[in-house]
This record gives structure tokens, sequence and C-alpha cells, in this order.
């Protein structure tokens, strides 16, 4: 149960609400009289360039995915019947890219740019071997990935296209994909845009505008991201709407090209 309810002219806030209302002046006391204090304890660990906490972002982007998303994910991706490895690049901790791989009974590589997310995939690695399932977590850059992969069938991205920018830049990167996984037959894309007028109050989407906003990016339109998998010369199979407000996974045809006699 949430903080608020429907009630017959907008909402109300529940029992938990009332509560957390009463508690008010306690998180101003903390969150706010403090909030120099904290923020310099946080800063440790952040990396200094991008003021990002790479395994925290990992982690906790994981347990959203494992709460609302990861059932229809997995269920995408077995729709597509993969044949060989999957590649997830941005893979965080790696935890979705287990339990899809080991659902349709293939082995996997993750890719993370950040060496704090690849240090937090340890776990998700060791538990792959312990289970029985071939996992490998490396940290490596999907603008810059310099391997070939031949063996991966299915290539994702989960919630970290909105980075890549701008578009022709992105494109040019989703292009390089081709070469980089000759044989793969699906990049499947999975990510949110900015939000559009909510009807339910929630948190996660002011967040995503939010935080965005405080890093100078402008995360694409659901149309600017499907006008630039055309540029980057896909074909895009399937659009699914996620849980996750103002979250789509895109289905793109690596093999067929937008434009390609057929
Ligand atoms: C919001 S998290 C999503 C993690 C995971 N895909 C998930 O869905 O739970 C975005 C991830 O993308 C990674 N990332 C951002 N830019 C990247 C890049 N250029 N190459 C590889 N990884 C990148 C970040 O380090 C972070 O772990």
């Amino acid at each position: 149960m949430g903080a608020v309810q429907r009630c017959t002219d907008g909402y109300e806030l529940t029992d938990i609400g009332t509560e957390l209302v009463g508690q008010v002046p306690v998180f101003r006391l903390w969150l706010g009289g403090y909030a120099s204090v904290l923020a310099s304890q946080i800063s440790s660990g952040a990396d200094p360039a991008t003021g990002v906490h790479g395994g925290i972002v990992a982690e906790a982007s994981a347990a959203i995915g494992a709460r609302y998303l990861d059932d229809t994910i997995g269920n995408v991706l077995e729709s597509l019947r993969p044949e060989g490895r999957i590649c997830d690049i941005g893979c965080g901790t790696g935890a979705r890219l287990l339990r899809v791989c080991r659902r349709v009974n293939q082995p996997g590589i993750g890719y993370d740019l950040s060496a704090k997310a690849v240090e937090a995939a340890r776990d998700t690695v060791d538990e792959a071997r312990r289970i029985g399932v071939d996992i490998e977590v490396r940290q490596g850059d999907a603008t810059a990935l310099t391997q070939d992969h031949p063996d991966v069938d299915i290539v994702t991205q989960a919630f970290m296209t909105h980075h890549i920018a701008p578009d022709e830049y992105c494109a040019a990167v989703l292009r390089s994909y081709r070469s980089r996984f000759p044989r793969a037959r699906y990049l499947v894309i999975f990510d949110t845009v900015p939000s559009q007028d909510s009807e339910e109050p929630e948190m996660f989407a002011p967040g995503f505008d939010y935080i965005h906003a405080l890093q100078n990016m402008e995360p694409r339109s659901r149309g600017a991201a499907r006008r630039m998998f055309t540029e980057a010369g896909y074909i895009c199979r399937e659009e699914v709407e996620l849980a996750v407000p103002n979250s789509y996974a895109w289905v793109l045809d690596m093999r067929d090209r937008e434009g390609a006699a057929s």
C-alpha cells in the first residue's frame, strides 16, 4: 500500500501516508538541517567525475527491476527463442542477465562502464557458478566495445540508452553493434522516456526527470527513440509497455535492415 489513495474528488492520505506526514519534521531535521554533512559523507565512494555511485545505482536498479520488470522482460526475451549467448550492455549487477539466462538455458555476458557495478556483479557471477549457469561480467563502455562476439544471439541494453547522446552519436553506437555481434538476431532495448502528464501519484517518474535535469541530460522521448532506431538502420518489430512509468521494451531486428530490399 502507498502513501495516497484515490477518493471521489482526487487523492487522500492512507494510514501510512498520515503516519509519514507526522514524521516530516524528522525528515527535515536529518535530511534538511544536516544536508551538507550528509552530502560530504555520501560523496565519498562516488565517481569523482560524475558524482554517481555506480554500485548503488546498479543494486537499486536491480531491485526495482526484480520487483516490477523482470517477469515481463523475461517473457519478451523468451518469446524470441534465444539460440545462443545473451549479451547485456550496461548490465549493472548482472542479476537480470543471470535470471534470463537461467530461464532460457543460454550462457550470458555482461558489460558495464562502472567499476563499482562490476564489483557488485561479482556476487552474481559466483551465484551463477554455483547453480551451473555460464555468465561473465566485464568492465566495458558501450560506446567503445572492441571485441567481436560471434556467439551472441541476443543483445540487450536496459535503462542506459538515454545516457548515450546526442541522437546521431547514439545511432552510430547502436549501428556498431552489428559488427561487434555479427550473428545476433535481436537488439532489445529497455528504457524510460520523460513523463507525460501522469494520472497516478508516484515516485519514479519525477525522480527520473529531476535527476537527469541535474545532470544536464535530456532523455529522448518515445518518438525520438523510435526515430533514432530507424536512423541506426533497425526495424522495430515490437514495442511493449513496462510496469515502471514511461518505460518500454523495443525489439529491434538485427538481421533485416531499415531501407534494405528484402
Ligand atoms: C540505471 S542502471 C541500469 C542497470 C541494469 N541494466 C538494470 O536494468 O538494472 C544504468 C547502468 O548503465 C551503465 N552504463 C552507463 N553508461 C554506460 C556505457 N556507456 N557503457 C556501459 N555501461 C554503461 C551504468 O554504469 C549503470 O550500471
